[in-house]
């Protein structure tokens, strides 16, 4: 029989715009395990919470939303992008939105929202194997997990990024003004008391600053592959 703390996890944290998503999405791929995007997951809860009008200040409330919402990804097959599915309805797209955004990051904020989702997020750990991209995947969710990296990227890049990505959907953004947003993000999200952003001890650190794609994949698999 398996048991779940035999099944291998590579945890994949960092900060947004650090390459993480494709990072993770591209070494699942690799060793054919499966991927949760815990972020997906943050932002599903955000934007359920959204619907239902709820006071995204409201600890409990918001908390027993996350823990009967039922988060679904379904993979459309022909290596298309997994599908977010909330309580039956495709929210791929809705939760990807700025507002989308800004709501997970209220609710990742509060620490009953984040004890009830430790279990959804558990039980995708199956065999052959799981990649976990997210925040506190080292240091929180799967603390034993026998491979863990941590990719960073200078501020600078980050921004750099965000803004390739926002100008291709035609928004109307300034560099200066989305380095700006990310240093403030970065200092908030490394400085809150729930599960703050910080490379678990047992972590390698990649920079990925002026490395290509295909490069950091390199690395992170070499993780996996030196034992
Ligand atoms: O990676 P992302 O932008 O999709 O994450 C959405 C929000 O959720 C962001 O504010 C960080 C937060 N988050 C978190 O607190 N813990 C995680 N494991 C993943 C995401």
């Amino acid at each position: 029989m398996t048991t779940q703390a035999s099944v291998p996890v590579l945890t994949i944290d960092g900060p947004s715009g650090s390459g993480k998503g494709t990072i993770a999405r591209a070494v699942a791929d690799r060793l054919g395990w499966s991927m949760l995007d815990s972020g997906a997951i943050y932002r599903a809860v955000g934007y359920a919470a959204g619907e239902r009008k709820l006071d995204l200040t409201d600890a409990h409330a918001v908390a027993r939303c996350a823990a009967d919402t039922r988060i679904e990804f379904r993979d459309p097959g022909g290596g298309g992008d997994t599908r977010v599915v909330i309580d039956g309805v495709d929210a791929t797209e809705a939760i990807r939105t700025e507002t989308a955004g800004a709501a997970a990051s209220a609710v990742a904020a509060l620490p009953e929202v984040r004890e009830a989702l430790v279990d959804k997020q558990l039980a995708f750990r199956r065999p052959p194997g799981l990649v976990a991209d997210g925040r506190d995947m080292g240091t929180v969710i799967f603390p034993d997990a026998p491979f863990k990296v941590f990719l960073t990227a200078s501020a600078a890049e980050r921004a750099e990024r965000r803004y390739k990505q926002l100008k291709a959907k035609g928004l109307a953004v300034t560099l200066a003004n989305l380095l700006h947003e990310i240093e403030m993000r970065d200092a908030r999200d490394a400085s809150r008391t729930v599960a703050p952003l910080r490379p678990a001890a047992d972590a390698v650190v990649i920079d990925t600053t002026g490395q290509p794609i295909p490069a950091v994949v390199a690395a992170v698999l070499a993780v996996v592959r030196r034992t």
